[in-house]
């Protein structure tokens, strides 16, 4: 068995990663590390656990972990690898962006490589290192890989997509409060999001030349999952371009192409990621649809897990969509 460890146990990733690796058949969780619950059961923190697992949360950290899974907030990260040394086998999967962008991808001696298996699977199946894509970053590059590659990007693109709430963690706040949320929608940061450098450096991997990527990021009145759309001109036929898509993902075990519009509960509670297609004069509407805790995070953070340890890519994934 694979012994793992968490950092940041009571956290929405966290929780997820634990829910994850106790059904996973080749991993054990070696220790849950937290800074405010040591001692304490995992099932304070997430109560679904009751009767799953007596794990307590632990302040140490067994420094000699086969595989760590950071799910700390931005820059918590980077400080905590200062803090612990961890052995120099053991692998680091690291949820934050503090190591998403190829100018920040070395660490000490470590190089990361950026997780997104529909994109960089051999490089992953080789590292030891892994920045786990952002949840917007993973919906919206879906989308627009596929056009990327075929260097059929050079016109502007534009991006709408509305997250749940627990894409902005478990600490509370105006934005994430019931009274606020609910039975509301809003839009934040737009043109500005931080996850536009990483979704252009993975579409520029291909293809220097891209149009400019307009995005808008919306609150959503739910708690998980991310449904986005995105247009840009495209020539050719949707034969085409399903065609091309469909190319792009055939050996692709989470993402899939559709036929019909999708809807996001078709995905939530699974690694999934659907795409459908749509031609409009000139336009091709992409929209795509994951779970942001999933495929937006813990999911694709034991897709590279299995990745690496050179398991089945869907290990511990197979799960059951939440639909109604
Ligand atoms: N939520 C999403 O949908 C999503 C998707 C993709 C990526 N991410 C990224 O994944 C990371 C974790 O996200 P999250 O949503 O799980 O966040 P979260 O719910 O806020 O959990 C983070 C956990 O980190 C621990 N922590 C807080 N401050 C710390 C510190 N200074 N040092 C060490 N530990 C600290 C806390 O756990 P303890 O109290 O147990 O120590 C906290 O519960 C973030 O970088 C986020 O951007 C999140």
């Amino acid at each position: 068995m694979i012994k793992a460890g968490i950092i940041g146990g009571s956290g929405y990733t966290g929780g997820e990663l634990i829910r994850l690796l106790i059904n996973h058949s080749q991993v054990e969780i070696d220790f849950v590390f937290s800074t405010t619950r040591v001692g304490k059961k995992l099932s304070s923190a997430h109560p679904d656990l009751l009767g799953q697992t007596e794990l307590e949360f632990t302040g140490k950290v067994n420094l000699k972990v086969e595989v760590v899974f950071l799910c700390l907030g931005h820059g918590n990260s980077s400080k905590f690898l200062a803090e612990n040394s961890f052995s120099n086998t053991t692998k680091i999967i690291d949820l934050s962006n503090d190591f998403r962008l190829k100018a920040d991808s070395n660490f000490e001696e470590k190089q990361f490589i950026y997780g997104l298996p529909e994109l960089f699977k051999n490089s992953i199946s080789d590292a030891q290192y892994i920045a786990n894509p952002g949840c917007f970053a993973t919906a919206i590059e879906l989308a627009l890989l596929p056009l990327a590659k075929k260097g059929l990007l050079h016109n502007d693109i534009h991006v709408n997509a509305v997250t749940g709430s627990t894409g902005a963690g478990i600490k509370p706040s105006h934005t994430t409060h019931f009274s606020w949320r609910n039975n509301n929608v809003s839009w934040y940061k737009p043109f500005t999001h931080q996850h536009l450098s990483e979704i252009n450096e993975s579409l520029t991997a291909f293809d220097n030349e891209i149009g400019r990527l307009n995005f808008l990021p919306n609150r959503g009145n739910f708690p998980r999952g991310i449904l986005a759309t995105a247009y840009t001109e495209f020539q050719g036929s949707i034969k085409e371009a399903k065609a091309l898509y469909q190319k792009y993902y055939e050996n692709a075990v989470f993402t899939h192409i559709s036929h019909e519009p999708i809807h996001l509960k078709q995905v939530v509670n699974t690694n999934n990621c659907h795409i459908h297609l749509h031609k409009h004069e000139n336009l091709l509407l992409v929209t795509s649809a994951i779970d942001n805790l999933l495929k937006g995070a813990s999911g694709q953070a034991v897709q590279n897990m299995n990745l690496i340890f050179r398991l089945n890519e869907g290990e511990g994934l197979q799960l059951k969509a939440g639909v109604f």
